[in-house]
């Protein structure tokens, strides 16, 4: 889908329907002149650029009054476009209320907890349920559809701009409308909200639906149940709200394939993405690099959960950037080779597309510091040069356009709900960190040279021979005999403390912890016990874990314990289970390994299902894989990890992107990214 995207704008470039990777950038020209038009395209043309995003935050300029239209200078920018053989991912506008609107109704404005109001003055300050909001933004939505249905650059549509990013959460009195709605159709009854509410406790049995309201701040702890449930009601607002805009443009334009820009980095939480996948043509994901010790683990991390999120096909990457951002307290510039790395491992883990914010770097306004295609130093640039050469590469790569991801053998199961609850307060412990456990043991993994599929519960998680689920902690009777039936067929299951604690309305499944996997693991704890931030305890194996242990006692004989606790106060006891279910097993890790424990134990988790690497064994640790096929052939993707050289021997492949020595050994330099083609099998 993604790869002959581009073959709809008929007199493109090469204007065929070939499949290629699509190579741009958001492209802002209402912030500049007429005569920098010109220059963009013919900069893009140089680039080997061949999509841009217009008009992400334009709807101030295309409609600068209630009823005031100005198409003009958009018209002339599509023309341009289209006249340079560029397709436009045309966004709907509808980011940023203009001033006009939220001056003549407040109403849209978000409110926070705590009750106050997010003014204008910066970006997206509207309630996902204003239906005055709705009314205005859907207004726009049919005029722009209207007005450019049968324009030849148009490729996509491009609903609003990272739905969530800065309004996910909202108090407002249409929040708690809408809350009540969303609540009485996952409930009917009040008796039947009152009890997954647990409202029994502090007092809270609710007489009436009008009772009920967003967990604004209170007085204590607000109820968990209701805070999970508030999450969840916040990201399907905005899923209704992205289907809402994507109808109107399905009416209009009903060939134009529709997407939105997901956040799948960091510490993105709100929107369950997992859930938003089927609502959009092609799955299109931003990604921003936050410099830390996991850093480039991270995006590999990011990227490859893009790829289950959109169930393995091809995805979008519509924003990255080339160099520094804004919006962190140090904002580092990219280092040579960087740029380009960065963006092919996206590219490794199915993005069919290479996109930066922004084409042109800001001269105002609050991104005027954040790198771009073309800088403020022009085109005369290390970072345009660099820029100019990745379109090359992806011209290279073209033949990868289209293919999917080749199933690992690993799965890590990543799930929000599991996410949102297990960090939510009055627990254990606050220091619980979700993705970082996750994150970890796709480091280890990494470190091992072992490829892993990061996967949702949506996924075919039957095909992994190894499955794991970090902090599993929502376990729902039928997730629990999913991943019993797992085991049992021989799948290897491994996860971890604070798993199978909660069924899906919050409440503690009873008679020891896991509760819903304890029969699954062989074990049962009595009692958590969380570790001070400062303390870690040592296992027998050599590790170190923090965080969080367990008083486990092991309640089948077939348990086998693989490492227990040497010091600490469940010294004696066991910290890392694994109970044999006929041909697979079931392992328990009761503590935080980080990444050093984990790639010394992952081995003995993966032994029994017989996984190893893909990989020479030099290159195991240093070099990431990641795998695409179709009937093109098979892509095998080698990511250097470090800054000095590498070399890769014994890969066979017809070199795509990279150089062999005359012994035919793959060297890769630091941070380089090389390419192999086998045949398809
Ligand atoms: C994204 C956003 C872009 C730009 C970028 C800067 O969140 O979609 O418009 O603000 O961040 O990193």
């Amino acid at each position: 889908m993604i790869s002959t995207l581009l073959s709809r704008t008929r007199r493109g470039a090469d204007g065929d329907p070939v499949p290629r990777l699509a190579y741009g950038a958001d492209y802002n020209p209402e912030q500049w002149p007429r005569d920098v038009w010109e220059e963009d395209v013919r900069l893009m043309r140089e680039a080997g650029v061949n999509i841009v995003s217009v008009g992400i935050f334009s709807w101030a300029r295309v409609q600068p009054g209630a009823d005031q239209w100005d198409f003009g200078w958009l018209d002339e920018v599509m023309d341009l476009l289209h006249e340079g053989g560029i397709g436009v991912d045309l966004a709907t506008a509808t980011a940023s209320p203009p001033p006009w609107l939220s001056t003549a109704h407040p109403e849209i404005l978000p409110v926070t907890a705590d009750g106050e109001t997010l003014w204008p003055g910066a970006r997206q300050h509207w309630r996902p349920t204003s239906p005055v909001f709705r009314e205005h933004a859907l207004r726009l939505v049919r005029a722009m559809a209207t007005r450019y249905a049968d324009h030849p650059a148009l490729v996509a549509w491009h609903v609003s701009n990272e739905l969530g990013c800065h309004n996910v959460y909202d108090y407002s009195d249409d929040a708690a409308r809408a809350f009540r709605d969303w609540l009485r159709a996952r409930y009917t009854t009040l008796d039947a909200l009152n009890h997954a509410w647990g409202t029994a406790f502090w007092s809270q049995r609710y007489g009436d639906w009008e009772q009920i309201l967003p967990p604004r701040l209170a007085a204590s702890h607000p109820n968990p149940t209701q805070q999970l449930d508030f999450k969840r009601f916040s990201s399907h607002a905005l899923k209704e709200y992205l289907r809402a805009e994507r109808e109107i443009l399905r009416e209009i334009t009903p060939d134009v394939p529709v997407t939105t820009n997901f956040m799948v980095m960091g510490g993105t939480k709100g929107m369950d993405y997992a859930d938003w996948a089927e609502e959009v043509d092609f799955v299109a994901n931003d990604h921003y690099v936050v410099p830390g010790p996991q850093d480039r683990d991270e995006l590999s991390f990011s990227a490859n959960l893009t790829s289950g999120i959109a169930g393995g096909r091809p995805w979008f990457l519509m924003e990255h950037s080339t160099s520094a951002v804004n919006w962190q307290p140090v904002n580092l510039a990219k280092r040579p080779g960087e740029l380009a790395r960065d963006a092919l491992v996206h590219v490794a883990h199915g993005a069919d597309a290479v996109c930066f914010f922004q084409w042109r770097q800001s001269a105002a306004g609050a991104e005027k510091y954040h790198s771009a295609m073309v800088p403020h130093a022009g085109a005369d640039s290390d970072v345009f040069r660099a820029v100019t050469a990745l379109g090359a590469t992806l011209k290279t790569l073209a033949p990868v356009a289209g293919t999917e991801r080749e199933p690992a053998r690993v799965g890590i199961l990543y799930d929000w709900q599991s996410w949102w609850a297990s960090e939510q307060d009055s627990h254990p412990t606050s220091l619980l960190d979700y993705r970082q456990e996750a994150l970890d043991w796709y480091s280890a993994l990494l470190a091992l040279g072992v490829r892993a599929d990061l996967v949702t519960t949506r996924a075919d998680l039957g095909r992994y021979r190894v499955l794991i689920a970090p902090v599993l902690h929502v376990v729902p009777a039928d997730l629990a005999k999913t991943l019993t039936r797992y085991a049992e067929q021989g799948g290897h299951l491994v996860t971890t403390y604070f798993s199978g604690i909660v069924d899906e309305n919050d409440h503690v499944w009873l008679g020891g912890y896991p509760g819903a996997l304890r029969e699954l693991l062989g074990i049962r704890i009595e009692e958590f016990g969380p570790l001070p931030a400062a303390e870690t305890v040592e296992l027998d194996d050599g590790t170190t874990g923090a965080l969080w242990t367990d008083q486990v006692t092991v309640t089948d004989p077939e348990t086998q314990v693989l490492a227990r606790y040497r010091t600490g106060a469940q010294a004696g006891r066991a910290a890392v289970t694994r109970r044999p279910t006929g041909p697979g097993s079931a392992a328990y890790v009761s503590t935080r390994l980080g990444v050093e424990g984990l790639t010394s134990l992952l081995p003995r988790l993966l032994e029994p299902a017989g996984v190893t690497s893909e990989l020479p064994a030099d290159a195991r640790g240093p070099v990431e894989l990641a795998v695409r096929r179709g009937p093109a052939g098979r892509f095998l993707f080698l990511v250097n990890r470090t800054d000095a050289t590498v070399p890769v021997l014994g890969l066979a492949g017809e070199v795509l992107l990279g150089a062999r020595d005359a012994d035919g050994t793959l060297t890769l330099g630091p941070r380089d990214v090389a390419v192999l083609r086998q045949p398809a099998v």
